[in-house]
Protein backbone atom coordinates (compact mmCIF):
# COMPACT_ATOMS: atom_id res chain seq x y z
CA UNK A 1 0.00 0.00 0.00
CA UNK A 2 1.25 3.54 -0.87
CA UNK A 3 0.00 6.33 0.80
CA UNK A 4 0.56 10.03 -0.65
CA UNK A 5 -0.34 13.41 1.07
CA UNK A 6 -1.86 15.83 -0.94
CA UNK A 7 -1.21 19.39 0.60
CA UNK A 8 -3.06 22.15 -0.97
CA UNK A 9 -4.91 25.65 0.52
CA UNK A 10 -7.67 23.93 0.43
CA UNK A 11 -7.18 21.44 2.06
CA UNK A 12 -4.78 18.06 3.46
CA UNK A 13 -5.75 14.80 2.97
CA UNK A 14 -4.50 10.98 1.63
CA UNK A 15 -4.59 9.69 -1.23
CA UNK A 16 -4.46 5.49 0.24
CA UNK A 17 -3.66 3.38 -2.95
CA UNK A 18 -3.70 -0.38 -2.97
CA UNK A 19 -5.24 -3.56 -3.63
CA UNK A 20 -8.40 -4.66 -1.82
CA UNK A 21 -9.23 -0.91 -0.12
CA UNK A 22 -12.77 -1.26 -1.04
CA UNK A 23 -13.62 -3.79 1.20
CA UNK A 24 -11.96 -1.89 4.21
CA UNK A 25 -13.12 1.34 3.31
CA UNK A 26 -15.87 1.98 5.85
CA UNK A 27 -12.65 1.60 8.36
CA UNK A 28 -10.65 3.50 6.43
CA UNK A 29 -13.08 6.25 6.57
CA UNK A 30 -14.19 6.08 10.57
CA UNK A 31 -10.68 6.27 11.70
CA UNK A 32 -10.29 9.62 9.73
CA UNK A 33 -14.34 10.63 10.44
CA UNK A 34 -13.18 9.96 14.45
CA UNK A 35 -17.23 10.73 15.20
CA UNK A 36 -18.86 8.35 17.42
CA UNK A 37 -21.60 7.81 15.61
CA UNK A 38 -21.44 7.08 11.75
CA UNK A 39 -23.89 9.33 10.12
CA UNK A 40 -25.27 8.76 6.15
CA UNK A 41 -22.69 8.01 3.85
CA UNK A 42 -24.40 8.77 0.46
CA UNK A 43 -23.06 6.97 -2.25
CA UNK A 44 -22.78 8.32 -5.75
CA UNK A 45 -22.18 5.59 -8.45
CA UNK A 46 -23.18 4.88 -11.96
CA UNK A 47 -25.19 2.07 -13.43
CA UNK A 48 -22.33 0.06 -14.26
CA UNK A 49 -20.39 0.26 -11.36
CA UNK A 50 -23.29 -0.03 -8.87
CA UNK A 51 -23.62 -4.13 -10.25
CA UNK A 52 -19.65 -4.33 -9.85
CA UNK A 53 -18.62 -2.61 -6.89
CA UNK A 54 -21.07 -0.40 -4.58
CA UNK A 55 -22.49 -3.92 -2.87
CA UNK A 56 -18.81 -3.83 -1.59
CA UNK A 57 -18.66 0.07 -0.71
CA UNK A 58 -22.22 -0.21 1.19
CA UNK A 59 -21.55 -3.44 3.24
CA UNK A 60 -17.87 -2.09 4.05
CA UNK A 61 -19.89 1.41 5.21
CA UNK A 62 -22.44 -0.30 7.20
CA UNK A 63 -19.82 -2.85 8.92
CA UNK A 64 -18.59 0.30 10.16
CA UNK A 65 -21.60 1.81 11.48
CA UNK A 66 -23.02 4.03 8.65
CA UNK A 67 -26.51 4.29 7.22
CA UNK A 68 -26.04 4.51 3.56
CA UNK A 69 -28.17 5.73 0.89
CA UNK A 70 -27.27 5.46 -2.95
CA UNK A 71 -27.89 7.45 -6.23
CA UNK A 72 -27.48 6.34 -9.55
CA UNK A 73 -26.57 7.93 -12.72
CA UNK A 74 -26.51 6.98 -16.13
CA UNK A 75 -23.19 6.38 -17.03
CA UNK A 76 -20.64 8.34 -19.70
CA UNK A 77 -20.29 12.45 -19.99
CA UNK A 78 -24.06 12.78 -21.23
CA UNK A 79 -24.36 12.54 -17.34
CA UNK A 80 -22.49 15.33 -16.41
CA UNK A 81 -24.39 18.37 -16.66
CA UNK A 82 -26.76 20.56 -14.46
CA UNK A 83 -29.93 18.93 -14.54
CA UNK A 84 -28.65 15.29 -13.15
CA UNK A 85 -26.13 17.64 -10.59
CA UNK A 86 -29.20 19.30 -8.91
CA UNK A 87 -30.60 15.61 -8.97
CA UNK A 88 -28.35 14.65 -7.15
CA UNK A 89 -28.19 17.31 -4.83
CA UNK A 90 -32.23 16.87 -4.12
CA UNK A 91 -31.30 13.30 -3.33
CA UNK A 92 -28.82 14.24 -0.66
CA UNK A 93 -31.94 16.79 0.69
CA UNK A 94 -34.59 14.43 0.16
CA UNK A 95 -32.34 12.08 2.64
CA UNK A 96 -31.57 14.64 5.23
CA UNK A 97 -27.69 14.64 4.66
CA UNK A 98 -26.13 16.85 7.80
CA UNK A 99 -23.18 18.60 7.52
CA UNK A 100 -21.24 15.90 10.05
CA UNK A 101 -22.27 13.42 6.99
CA UNK A 102 -20.38 12.13 3.97
CA UNK A 103 -20.95 11.60 0.12
CA UNK A 104 -18.82 8.88 -1.34
CA UNK A 105 -18.06 9.14 -5.61
CA UNK A 106 -17.86 5.96 -6.39
CA UNK A 107 -16.75 5.58 -9.85
CA UNK A 108 -14.77 7.39 -12.89
CA UNK A 109 -14.12 11.05 -13.93
CA UNK A 110 -17.76 11.67 -14.60
CA UNK A 111 -18.98 10.10 -10.95
CA UNK A 112 -15.91 11.98 -9.21
CA UNK A 113 -16.64 15.51 -10.71
CA UNK A 114 -20.38 15.53 -10.50
CA UNK A 115 -20.27 14.21 -7.36
CA UNK A 116 -17.79 16.79 -5.66
CA UNK A 117 -19.50 19.81 -6.99
CA UNK A 118 -22.83 18.67 -5.30
CA UNK A 119 -20.83 18.20 -2.67
CA UNK A 120 -19.34 21.09 -3.06
CA UNK A 121 -22.87 23.37 -3.25
CA UNK A 122 -24.99 21.27 -0.95
CA UNK A 123 -25.02 23.31 2.76
CA UNK A 124 -22.13 25.06 0.79
CA UNK A 125 -20.15 22.32 1.42
CA UNK A 126 -20.09 18.65 3.42
CA UNK A 127 -17.50 15.92 3.39
CA UNK A 128 -16.48 14.21 0.19
CA UNK A 129 -14.76 10.86 -0.63
CA UNK A 130 -13.14 10.10 -4.10
CA UNK A 131 -13.08 6.06 -4.39
CA UNK A 132 -11.90 6.31 -8.38
CA UNK A 133 -12.28 2.92 -10.30
CA UNK A 134 -11.05 4.06 -13.42
CA UNK A 135 -7.22 4.55 -14.45
CA UNK A 136 -8.07 8.09 -15.41
CA UNK A 137 -10.19 9.05 -12.21
CA UNK A 138 -7.34 7.39 -10.30
CA UNK A 139 -4.38 9.27 -11.34
CA UNK A 140 -6.15 12.48 -12.54
CA UNK A 141 -8.99 13.67 -11.65
CA UNK A 142 -9.81 12.45 -8.49
CA UNK A 143 -6.93 14.21 -6.99
CA UNK A 144 -6.89 17.73 -7.15
CA UNK A 145 -10.01 19.06 -6.27
CA UNK A 146 -11.49 19.99 -9.97
CA UNK A 147 -15.24 19.22 -9.73
CA UNK A 148 -17.69 20.39 -12.86
CA UNK A 149 -21.10 19.55 -15.03
CA UNK A 150 -20.54 20.32 -18.79
CA UNK A 151 -22.43 22.96 -19.96
CA UNK A 152 -24.25 23.27 -23.56
CA UNK A 153 -21.17 25.40 -24.59
CA UNK A 154 -18.68 23.54 -23.65
CA UNK A 155 -16.85 20.86 -21.26
CA UNK A 156 -16.38 21.84 -17.44
CA UNK A 157 -17.96 25.14 -17.61
CA UNK A 158 -19.30 25.44 -14.26
CA UNK A 159 -17.62 24.14 -11.50
CA UNK A 160 -15.40 24.07 -8.20
CA UNK A 161 -12.50 23.78 -6.73
CA UNK A 162 -13.31 21.51 -3.95
CA UNK A 163 -10.95 18.84 -2.53
CA UNK A 164 -11.85 15.51 -0.93
CA UNK A 165 -11.24 14.63 2.52
CA UNK A 166 -9.61 11.39 1.06
CA UNK A 167 -9.02 9.13 -1.77
CA UNK A 168 -9.25 5.60 -1.59
CA UNK A 169 -7.89 4.27 -4.67
CA UNK A 170 -7.82 0.29 -5.02
CA UNK A 171 -6.73 -0.44 -8.01
CA UNK A 172 -7.94 -4.56 -8.02
CA UNK A 173 -10.94 -2.63 -9.47
CA UNK A 174 -9.41 -1.47 -12.04
CA UNK A 175 -8.73 -5.24 -13.50
CA UNK A 176 -12.70 -5.42 -14.64
CA UNK A 177 -11.89 -2.43 -17.35
CA UNK A 178 -11.90 -2.92 -20.99
CA UNK A 179 -8.41 -2.76 -23.01
CA UNK A 180 -9.90 0.50 -24.70
CA UNK A 181 -11.14 2.43 -21.05
CA UNK A 182 -7.72 1.48 -19.39
CA UNK A 183 -6.04 2.74 -22.32
CA UNK A 184 -7.89 5.98 -21.70
CA UNK A 185 -6.63 6.42 -18.58
CA UNK A 186 -3.30 5.47 -20.11
CA UNK A 187 -3.68 8.82 -21.75
CA UNK A 188 -3.32 10.61 -18.89
CA UNK A 189 -0.43 8.49 -17.37
CA UNK A 190 1.73 9.25 -20.57
CA UNK A 191 1.18 12.97 -19.99
CA UNK A 192 2.86 12.89 -16.78
CA UNK A 193 5.89 11.19 -18.08
CA UNK A 194 5.69 14.51 -21.25
CA UNK A 195 5.46 17.07 -18.99
CA UNK A 196 7.07 16.45 -15.40
CA UNK A 197 8.97 12.82 -15.52
CA UNK A 198 10.00 10.30 -18.21
CA UNK A 199 11.36 8.32 -15.91
CA UNK A 200 7.78 7.09 -15.97
CA UNK A 201 7.96 5.75 -19.48
CA UNK A 202 9.69 2.88 -18.53
CA UNK A 203 7.39 1.70 -16.08
CA UNK A 204 4.55 2.22 -19.31
CA UNK A 205 4.99 -1.75 -20.92
CA UNK A 206 3.89 -3.39 -17.81
CA UNK A 207 1.56 -0.44 -16.46
CA UNK A 208 -1.40 -2.81 -16.43
CA UNK A 209 0.35 -5.13 -14.64
CA UNK A 210 2.69 -5.86 -12.22
CA UNK A 211 3.81 -2.31 -12.18
CA UNK A 212 0.24 -0.71 -11.44
CA UNK A 213 0.72 0.39 -8.20
CA UNK A 214 4.21 2.09 -9.23
CA UNK A 215 2.56 3.88 -12.27
CA UNK A 216 -0.47 5.52 -10.25
CA UNK A 217 1.59 6.41 -6.81
CA UNK A 218 4.13 7.97 -9.29
CA UNK A 219 1.38 10.55 -11.19
CA UNK A 220 -0.52 11.29 -7.71
CA UNK A 221 3.02 12.20 -6.40
CA UNK A 222 3.52 14.40 -9.54
CA UNK A 223 -0.10 15.39 -9.68
CA UNK A 224 0.03 15.90 -5.29
CA UNK A 225 3.68 18.34 -6.39
CA UNK A 226 2.02 20.37 -8.48
CA UNK A 227 -1.20 21.39 -7.18
CA UNK A 228 0.26 21.42 -3.37
CA UNK A 229 1.92 24.83 -5.53
CA UNK A 230 -0.89 25.93 -7.58
CA UNK A 231 -4.37 24.84 -6.84
CA UNK A 232 -6.15 26.95 -8.25
CA UNK A 233 -4.36 26.42 -12.35
CA UNK A 234 -3.07 29.93 -11.75
CA UNK A 235 0.31 29.03 -12.72
CA UNK A 236 2.12 25.07 -12.73
CA UNK A 237 -0.58 23.09 -12.45
CA UNK A 238 -1.92 24.70 -16.29
CA UNK A 239 1.18 22.02 -17.36
CA UNK A 240 -1.70 19.57 -16.16
CA UNK A 241 -3.45 20.50 -19.51
CA UNK A 242 -0.62 19.26 -21.61
CA UNK A 243 -3.10 17.70 -24.66
CA UNK A 244 -6.46 19.19 -23.05
CA UNK A 245 -6.92 22.63 -24.82
CA UNK A 246 -6.87 20.53 -28.54
CA UNK A 247 -8.29 17.66 -26.76
CA UNK A 248 -10.92 19.44 -25.30
CA UNK A 249 -11.54 20.87 -28.74
CA UNK A 250 -11.79 17.11 -30.14
CA UNK A 251 -13.83 15.59 -27.51
CA UNK A 252 -16.68 19.47 -28.10
CA UNK A 253 -16.24 18.76 -32.05
CA UNK A 254 -17.14 14.78 -32.06
CA UNK A 255 -20.39 15.58 -29.46
CA UNK A 256 -18.41 13.73 -26.80
CA UNK A 257 -18.33 10.69 -28.50
CA UNK A 258 -14.63 10.65 -28.82
CA UNK A 259 -13.15 9.65 -25.21
CA UNK A 260 -11.28 12.13 -22.99
CA UNK A 261 -8.19 9.87 -23.07
CA UNK A 262 -8.65 9.50 -27.10
CA UNK A 263 -8.99 13.29 -27.24
CA UNK A 264 -6.03 14.18 -24.75
CA UNK A 265 -3.20 11.84 -26.83
CA UNK A 266 -4.20 13.20 -30.23
CA UNK A 267 -3.88 16.62 -28.47
CA UNK A 268 -1.04 15.69 -26.65
CA UNK A 269 0.40 14.61 -30.54
CA UNK A 270 -0.78 17.54 -32.65
CA UNK A 271 0.63 20.30 -29.84
CA UNK A 272 4.20 18.22 -29.82
CA UNK A 273 3.60 18.31 -33.66
CA UNK A 274 3.08 22.20 -33.65
CA UNK A 275 6.21 22.99 -31.18
CA UNK A 276 8.93 20.64 -33.71
CA UNK A 277 7.70 22.80 -36.69
CA UNK A 278 8.14 26.01 -34.87
CA UNK A 279 11.42 24.96 -33.23
CA UNK A 280 10.60 24.75 -29.83
CA UNK A 281 10.93 21.34 -29.22
CA UNK A 282 13.46 18.54 -30.90
CA UNK A 283 11.90 15.32 -32.57
CA UNK A 284 12.90 13.47 -29.34
CA UNK A 285 9.86 14.60 -28.05
CA UNK A 286 7.61 13.12 -30.30
CA UNK A 287 9.13 9.88 -30.76
CA UNK A 288 8.90 9.09 -27.13
CA UNK A 289 5.46 10.32 -27.00
CA UNK A 290 4.18 8.32 -30.33
CA UNK A 291 6.07 5.16 -28.51
CA UNK A 292 3.97 5.10 -25.93
CA UNK A 293 0.65 6.10 -27.67
CA UNK A 294 1.08 3.74 -30.33
CA UNK A 295 1.45 0.91 -27.97
CA UNK A 296 -1.95 1.19 -26.08
CA UNK A 297 -3.99 1.93 -29.36
CA UNK A 298 -4.23 5.87 -28.74
CA UNK A 299 -4.73 8.19 -31.69
CA UNK A 300 -2.25 10.54 -32.48
CA UNK A 301 -4.22 12.38 -34.93
CA UNK A 302 -7.61 13.84 -35.61
CA UNK A 303 -10.31 14.04 -38.45
CA UNK A 304 -11.65 17.48 -37.62
CA UNK A 305 -10.02 20.38 -39.71
CA UNK A 306 -8.52 23.59 -38.24
CA UNK A 307 -11.73 25.94 -38.69
CA UNK A 308 -13.97 23.08 -36.74
CA UNK A 309 -11.30 22.58 -33.69
CA UNK A 310 -10.84 26.32 -33.27
CA UNK A 311 -14.62 27.46 -33.31
CA UNK A 312 -14.51 24.54 -30.61
CA UNK A 313 -11.43 25.67 -28.56
CA UNK A 314 -13.11 29.16 -28.40
CA UNK A 315 -15.33 28.34 -25.66
CA UNK A 316 -12.76 26.35 -23.55
CA UNK A 317 -13.07 27.34 -20.15
CA UNK A 318 -8.85 28.00 -20.15
CA UNK A 319 -9.22 31.15 -22.48
CA UNK A 320 -9.11 34.53 -21.23
CA UNK A 321 -10.72 37.35 -22.94
CA UNK A 322 -8.37 37.25 -26.58
CA UNK A 323 -5.53 34.91 -25.11
CA UNK A 324 -5.04 31.40 -24.48
CA UNK A 325 -2.34 29.43 -21.99
CA UNK A 326 -1.06 26.22 -23.89
CA UNK A 327 1.10 23.74 -22.90
CA UNK A 328 4.24 23.15 -25.17
CA UNK A 329 7.04 20.35 -25.05
CA UNK A 330 10.40 21.92 -24.98
CA UNK A 331 11.99 18.73 -24.62
CA UNK A 332 11.75 14.88 -23.28
CA UNK A 333 9.83 15.44 -19.96
CA UNK A 334 9.34 18.92 -20.05
CA UNK A 335 6.71 21.34 -21.17
CA UNK A 336 6.75 25.12 -20.76
CA UNK A 337 3.54 27.48 -20.49
CA UNK A 338 3.21 29.60 -23.55
CA UNK A 339 0.38 32.51 -23.26
CA UNK A 340 -0.47 33.42 -27.08
CA UNK A 341 -4.12 35.33 -28.46
CA UNK A 342 -5.99 33.04 -29.94
CA UNK A 343 -5.35 34.01 -33.20
CA UNK A 344 -1.91 32.22 -32.52
CA UNK A 345 -3.43 29.19 -30.95
CA UNK A 346 -4.87 28.89 -34.20
CA UNK A 347 -1.70 29.02 -35.53
CA UNK A 348 -0.44 26.27 -33.20
CA UNK A 349 -3.64 24.23 -34.74
CA UNK A 350 -2.68 24.19 -37.93
CA UNK A 351 0.61 23.50 -37.88
CA UNK A 352 0.07 20.03 -35.57
CA UNK A 353 -2.36 19.36 -38.34
CA UNK A 354 -0.37 19.88 -41.59
CA UNK A 355 1.19 16.62 -42.48
N1 LIG B 1 -6.90 17.39 -14.83
C1 LIG B 1 -6.11 18.54 -14.73
C2 LIG B 1 -6.04 19.11 -13.36
O1 LIG B 1 -6.49 18.50 -12.40
O2 LIG B 1 -5.56 20.20 -13.23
Amino acid sequence: MTKITVSTAGGVYDVIIGAGLLEHAGDTYRCLDGSSEGGTAAVITDDIVDGLYAPRLEASLKAAGYNTVKFVIPHGEASKNPEELFRIVNFLAENHLTGSDTVFALGGGVVGDITGFAASIYLRGIHFVQIPTTLLSAVDSSVGGKTAVDLPSGKNLAGAYYQPNLVICDYSVLDTLSDEIFADGMAEVIKYGAIYDKSLYPLLPDARTKNIEKVIAKCVSIKSEIVGQDEKDKGIRQLLNFGHTFGHAIEKCSGYKISHGKAVAAGMTIMTEAAIKMNLCSDDCLDDLLKMIHAFGLPDKTDFSVEELYEALLSDKKRKGGTITLVVPSEPGRCILKKVSVQEAKEFLAAGLSI
